[in-house]
């Protein structure tokens, strides 16, 4: 008998696989492809304190191996949330997983505040947006902001508080270093990387930002590179992302410590690519004679 289930911070799930923030909206339009309750978490799209209303398009491109973005953070608020998305997801035996975003301290103080005593199972911080003006990605770069930001947040969390990280910095596990300081019981990584198209016929950027946040198979080896990194410099639980698409991906993030695994991109070619991951870890398993995902977490010395 094998045991995919994981264990992040006194949360179980039942197996490591999760749908990363922004690519999955709170699983409704996927839940006429597939069945949510397969799923190790749901992690929702970014919750703000208030409607967004993200950036002017266009605000997607496609480039090789993967896409760029620059959403902006797009959402209808908390409130709506906890009326809508949250009864919606208890439908189905998953655990839910909320992204909070914020310009500010106080925003996100406001969106977790009003999370408290929601039926959630966790929260994720995400100071690591590269898309926005003020906040996201700024907290997350500055390891004094990031441990100040988690400090406040940790205050008033009820669930336990992953930390999104970025990897647009030079030594990532400094500011993993300074988010568990400030209190984080676990992170996340990697968001996307800041990245530019150029159309050459209109001689100007693709996106009407100019710049926005690559993802996709193109970064995987950045990212596992940043998750080993991560998993050796501190002693929380790890969430890997960044270009998984099937179970190889995925199980390269766990060999490099991950403990939990996102897919994000993969889900906009293929809205099963969830699915085939858990299948595929779950043959791994049987053909390797793997028991636990524990006997091979982290084996990378
Ligand atoms: C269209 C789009 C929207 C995203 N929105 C969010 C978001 O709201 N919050 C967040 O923390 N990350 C967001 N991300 C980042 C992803 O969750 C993920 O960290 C990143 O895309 C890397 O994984 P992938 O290569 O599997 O997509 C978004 C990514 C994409 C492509």
């Amino acid at each position: 008998m094998i045991n995919t289930s994981v264990n992040i911070c006194g949360v179980e799930l039942k197996n490591p696989v999760m749908t990363a923030s922004g690519t999955f909206g709170s699983g409704r339009e996927f839940s006429d492809f597939i069945d949510l309750n397969r799923l190790g978490a749901v992690v929702v799209k970014g919750v703000a304190a208030v409607p967004w209303k993200g950036n002017p398009a266009p605000r997607i491109a496609e480039v090789y191996g993967g896409m760029l973005n620059s959403v902006g953070l797009q959402n209808p608020g908390v409130d709506w949330f906890i009326e809508n998305d949250i009864p919606f997801l208890r439908q189905f035996d998953t655990k839910i997983i909320v992204n909070v975003c914020g310009h500010s301290v106080e925003e996100y103080e406001n969106v977790v505040r009003k999370l408290q005593g929601q039926d959630i199972d966790m929260l994720e911080l995400n100071i690591s947006c590269p898309n926005v003006s003020e906040g996201g990605m700024s907290f997350g770069t500055d390891p004094k902001m990031a441990e100040k930001t988690v400090k406040a947040v940790k205050k008033l969390a009820d669930k336990p508080l992953i930390v999104k990280l970025t990897p647009n910095v030079t030594d990532i596990t400094e500011i993993a270093k300074a988010a568990v300081s400030g209190g984080a019981d676990a992170l996340s990584l990697i968001n996307t990387l800041t990245g530019m198209k150029i159309d050459i016929y209109r001689r100007k950027p693709v996106l009407q930002r100019k710049v926005g946040g690559m993802s996709g198979p193109a970064v995987k080896p950045v990212a596992v590179r940043m998750v080993y990194q991560v998993c050796k410099a501190v002693d929380v639980p790890v969430i890997g992302m960044g270009g998984i698409s099937n179970a190889e991906d995925a199980l390269e993030f766990i060999m490099a410590g991950a403990t939990g695994v996102s897919l994000g991109t993969a889900n906009f070619t293929d809205p099963y690519a969830t699915i085939k991951t858990i299948d595929g870890i779950e043959d791994y398993m049987k053909k390797y004679g793997v028991n636990d995902l524990s006997e091979i977490r982290g084996i990378i010395e």
